[in-house]
């Protein structure tokens, strides 16, 4: 199908990255449809991060295309990628820990051309629990806060298609639900979402698709009751200790 004639918002035709010896991603491809959340799971060192690091431009893909509203993306400068709508989050949260949350929120939006971002800022701040802490430095955050405030750089900046990298990793069972509640109130805004996460009552409850990662291979793809069933999938988690609760 040209690409014009899809409704997917980003297309990933047969990614592939090698590192020395180990293809850390290989041969992947798949579709997210706008305004669909998207899973990604898989074993640790499957593949997932280094996933986003080719779509998002922190590495260059050895062979493959990525195509976001139709138009090639891969390889495009990081800033480029930014200011075209898709914001990311990282496994370990990247801000600046010397500077306060509303520094950090800043050199967000000056990375991305952005003047408009003040009012959400403070609208995500205070959703999110952080307005008491807007001049404090960051690292004085608790690890859930400085993964809210991550996300909430990203989404004062309202980005179209949002890629988190494991966004529950070390937070409380409190931010755990306000980071679940955001993505599904923002699926309703028509905004779309990849994640990857080991949690699978989040992943079950609020991805409309998974995609599950082994050894850098898409081993499956399918919706969440699909893919609970799926023999290799199971074979695949359970054997590296995956969170299934
Ligand atoms: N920058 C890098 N240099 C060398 N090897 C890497 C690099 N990034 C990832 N890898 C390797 O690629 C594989 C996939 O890693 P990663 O994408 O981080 O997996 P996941 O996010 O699924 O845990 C692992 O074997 C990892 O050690
Ligand atoms: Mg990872």
């Amino acid at each position: 199908m040209p690409a014009e004639a899809s409704s997917a918002v980003l297309a990933v035709e047969g990614l592939s990255k090698r590192f020395g010896g180990v293809v850390a991603v290989d041969d992947c491809s798949f579709e997210i449809e706008r305004g669909s959340v998207v899973g990604i799971i898989g074993p640790n060192g499957s593949g997932k991060s280094t996933l986003f690091n080719l779509l998002t431009s922190v590495l260059r893909p050895d062979a493959g295309v990525v195509r976001y509203r139709g138009e090639r993306i891969e390889g495009l400068p990081l800033y480029q990628i930014a200011r075209q709508g898709i914001g990311r989050t990282y496994q370990s949260v990247k801000i600046f820990r010397d500077l306060s949350v509303w520094m950090n929120l800043e050199i967000a939006a000056m990375g991305r051309g952005r003047s408009d971002w003040e009012v959400p800022a403070r609208q995500w701040l205070e959703r999110f629990g952080l307005t008491h802490l807007v001049n404090d430095t960051s690292d004085t955050l608790s690890i859930g806060q400085q993964r809210l405030l991550e996300l909430a750089m990203n989404l004062a900046m309202s980005p179209d298609l949002l890629l988190l990298d494991e966004p529950l990793a070390g937070v409380n069972p409190v931010v755990r639900d306000t980071i679940a509640d955001a993505v599904a109130a923002l699926r309703r805004e028509g905004k779309t979402f990849l994640i990857i996460e080991h949690h699978m009552n989040f992943v079950m409850r609020l991805c409309d698709k998974i995609v599950v990662m082994d050894h850098g291979e898409k081993i499956a793809e399918g919706v969440p009751e699909a893919i609970r069933r799926d023999e290799r999938v199971i074979n695949a988690l359970l054997g590296k200790g995956t969170t299934r609760a």
